[in-house]
């Protein structure tokens, strides 16, 4: 079973958002990520807007035909919105204002309350959730005990690592607790700085069932088109490069 491919399409809104314009849509991007093979859509509603906005999310919820992702912080606001819209799929972040991008995975027991709650009103509509969590032992334990039924491995320190040595670190890090999580009864999926170029050893990784990527492809589509861009990480999610 080859890996499958989830496209976050939140860099297209911030190109938008850079002019305070109605295009590039956001929307349109995933119709096009799915044609190319994308086998989900992934967004990230922020609550300072910076780049999706609720106009965007109600829509992408209309059109995505393959599993929409609604990424998002578990504050009373998001997880109001995620009930009204109801995505396929909730994935739960830590968020700060001030990040560039998410800086980290969750702290589960620090959140644990807010975090059941949480994933109990989303499993009473039949909402999975995923957990973003750093590729730590003790995080699985805790999303089963939260009841998860998927958890996304963060992959930026693997990422963002140039030392070789690190990198052997760091994906074993990755490769136990994906083989833990999964013997558990958890899903995993991982993301966070994914590129064309690292993504390989990740394919060794058979506990792995899906990506999120989002930047690099993005930045791809400038040169290539959206649909090449999708197309080339599909072919190498399915060893066909
Ligand atoms: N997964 C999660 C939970 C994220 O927050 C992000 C970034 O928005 C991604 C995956 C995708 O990361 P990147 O844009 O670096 O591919």
């Amino acid at each position: 079973m080859s890996m499958k491919l989830t496209v976050n399409i939140d860099h297209v809104a911030t190109i938008r958002e850079a002019r305070g314009e109605i295009e590039p849509d956001p929307v349109t991007a995933a119709g096009i990520c799915e044609l190319a093979g994308a086998e989900g859509i992934v967004s990230h509603l922020r609550e300072d807007r910076r780049h999706v906005n609720d106009r965007d999310v109600k829509l992408l919820r209309e059109i995505v035909r393959t599993k929409f992702d609604l990424e998002m912080a578990a504050t009373e606001e998001m997880i109001n919105i995620a009930m009204d819209i109801l995505p396929d799929l909730v994935t739960l972040v830590p968020e700060k204002r001030e990040e560039v991008t998410t800086e980290g995975g969750l702290n589960l027991r620090a959140n644990f309350d807010k975090l059941k709650d949480a994933i109990e009103k989303f499993h009473s509509k039949d909402i999975d959730v995923s957990l973003f969590i750093d590729p730590e032992p003790s995080n699985i334990d805790l999303s089963v005990e939260l009841n998860a039924d998927i958890i996304e491995i963060h992959t930026g320190k693997y990422s963002n690592t140039i030392k070789e040595s690190e990198q052997i670190k760091e994906l074993s890090k990755i490769g136990s607790v994906a083989k833990m999580a999964a013997e558990m009864g958890l899903i995993v999926t991982a993301g966070h700085g994914l590129n064309y170029y690292n993504i390989f050893p990740l394919l060794n990784i058979p506990e792995i069932r899906e990506v999120s990527i989002g930047h690099s492809i993005i930045s791809r589509a400038v040169f290539t088109g959206l649909h090449k861009a999708v197309e080339d990480m599909v072919k190498i999610l399915r060893g066909i490069y």
